[in-house]
């Protein structure tokens, strides 16, 4: 079931679809695997959604004719290995969820953004393959290379952190998650991931060891789901749900709807003083995607430390992203 928040959110897409004529060709690379598949399924209900273009190198076709049997609006066409020129065809918002959990995604990512920047080069990018600080600078290079670059199109999506976050500071609190909505900024892996549980009144009170667990909780969340699977993989439904989540709040922005404000991974210039080109604070989103980077407000003595301890890590990750491209 889609949390409640998320309803709201999906039928307030679709009043706003019936006023708006604007509808979206969406890609999914990748569409076969244990995010593909749900991601496919939540997108498939998106009344923000024309088409889905659904691609993987194994089950893509068998994916596809499955989920168009859904009684919503959109048509869906799946792709096989050797159709990935046809599968982004028109395409305005590819989402790649395409790799191996766990492992290093570079080569994958980077043969995905280099053919997205040959045939759907002014398509948004939501690159959920991880490590995503790493893969984003990936495919932003990628895209630089082929001159196509436009840094208010390239995301990472670090929404399962804000997810957790809401979902874990409810459980701890007795409240309801849509009353804990945390900013998560940083990065998106283990100590990168920076809660800003501060600036909000049920974070706030959540003090000493109940906090450090809290936060422990955040940043290494996906253990939990790795662990509970044997080690045979990581997570993948609450993934699909959070990648859908992001794809829907960037199709609104991109649909005029103003107000859009959610974390992201993106090209930004707040700690660019530091040598940090990419960093995830609150972005709103808008018709050319990326609009305003939000500044990240005033962090609490906790935060300030997690902070010291996300900047050297995520620029190193940033940096061999970067490398890979320039030595590949
Ligand atoms: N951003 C996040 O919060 C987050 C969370 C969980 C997992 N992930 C990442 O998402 C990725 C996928 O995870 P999963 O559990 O779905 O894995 P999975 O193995 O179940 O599925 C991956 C799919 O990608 C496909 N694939 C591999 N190479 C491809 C290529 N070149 N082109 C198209 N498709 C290709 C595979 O055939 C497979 O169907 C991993 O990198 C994982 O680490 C990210």
């Amino acid at each position: 079931m889609l949390a409640r928040s998320a309803l709201r959110t999906l039928s307030q897409s679709r009043q706003f679809s019936s006023s708006a004529s604007r509808q979206t060709k969406v890609a999914v690379l990748g569409a076969g695997g244990g995010i593909g598949q749900p991601l496919s399924l939540l997108l498939k209900l998106n009344p923000l959604v024309s088409e889905l273009s659904l691609y993987d190198i194994r089950g893509a076709p068998g994916v596809a004719a499955d989920v168009s049997h859904i009684d919503s609006a959109s048509e869906v066409y799946g792709y096989p290995a050797d159709q990935l020129d046809k599968a982004l065809e028109g395409v305005k918002v590819v989402v790649i969820p395409a790799g191996v959990p766990r492992k290093t995604n570079a080569s994958i990512v980077r043969d995905l953004a280099a053919a997205v920047a040959r045939v759907a080069p002014e398509a948004h990018l939501l690159i959920i393959s991880n490590p995503v600080n790493s893969t984003v600078p990936i495919v932003s290079e990628v895209l630089k290379k082929a001159g196509v670059y436009d840094a208010r199109r390239v995301f990472g999506v670090t929404t399962l952190d804000v997810v957790r976050s809401a979902r874990f500071l409810g459980s701890v609190t007795s409240s309801n998650p849509d009353d804990c909505k945390v900013t998560v900024v940083g990065g998106h892996s283990g100590p990168t991931i920076v809660p800003l549980l501060s600036q909000t009144a049920n974070g706030k009170a959540v003090k000493g060891e109940a906090y450090e667990k809290l936060v422990h909780r955040i940043q290494f969340g996906g253990d939990e789901v790795v662990k509970a699977k044997d080690g045979a993989g990581s997570a993948t439904l609450s993934m699909a749900y959070a990648g859908a989540k992001f794809t829907n709040d960037l199709l609104r922005g991109l649909n005029g709807e103003k107000g859009v404000v959610v974390p992201t991974f993106v090209k930004s210039p707040l700690f660019e003083d530091k040598g940090i080109e990419y960093f995830s604070s609150s972005v709103e989103l808008g018709p050319n995607g990326v609009e305003k980077i939000h500044p990240l407000g005033s962090l609490s003595a906790e935060e300030e430390k997690l902070l010291e301890a996300c900047l050297p890590e995520l620029k190193k990750n940033i940096e061999k992203g970067k490398a890979f491209v320039s030595q590949s």
